[in-house]
């Protein structure tokens, strides 16, 4: 039983560690957003595809992958420490210059995917087509200002 008496903290610091993810060279956290955001970017297509009916409006799916996204949109500004670009990030150095503006949106993402995730429960089409689209600007409005083109 004295075991457990250390197990139990332990356990409690490995369910943190994923939103304070600590990053010893840059690569590797460019690696883990941009897992992240492409994780996050399948989820959001699902809902958009759901939307434009390409495959069937199903509350519970739709739901679920809301989730996902307001999930995943807490994690990536971990991932960011100071100058950290490689020849694989298209992150730009504004990220750290305009420091501010860049966590108001990352902020507002994740007000809006939480959101997107409580309409979405609800299977009314129409608000989740509305609080889809705010979430859809502020990705655009993030990547306008601090994403590289890809080419
Ligand atoms: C606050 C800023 C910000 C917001 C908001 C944001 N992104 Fe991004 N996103 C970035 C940055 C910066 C990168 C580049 C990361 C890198 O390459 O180091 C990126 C990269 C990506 C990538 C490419 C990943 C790869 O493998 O190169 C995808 C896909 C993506 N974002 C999807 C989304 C979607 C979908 C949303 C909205 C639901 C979103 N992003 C919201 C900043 C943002």
């Amino acid at each position: 039983m004295k075991r457990l008496s250390y197990i139990a903290p332990l356990a409690c610091l490995m369910l943190v560690v994923p939103a304070y993810a600590q990053f010893t060279k840059s690569g590797d956290a460019v690696e883990y957003r941009q897992g992240v955001f492409t994780v996050m970017s399948h989820h959001f297509g699902l809902i958009s595809r759901a939307l434009k009916g390409e495959i069937p409006f199903k509350t519970e799916e739709v739901s679920a992958n809301a989730n996902l996204v307001a999930r995943l949109a807490k994690l990536p500004w971990g991932a960011f420490p100071v100058g950290s670009t490689t020849s694989d990030s298209h992150a730009k150095p504004e990220i750290w210059k305009k420091a501010d503006a860049f966590k108001e949106l990352a902020e507002r993402l994740q007000t809006q995917t939480d959101k997107l995730a409580a309409v979405a429960k609800d299977g009314d089409a129409s608000a989740v087509k509305a609080a889809f689209g705010d979430v859809a600007k502020t990705c655009k409005e993030c990547h306008d200002a601090f994403r590289t083109k890809h080419e």
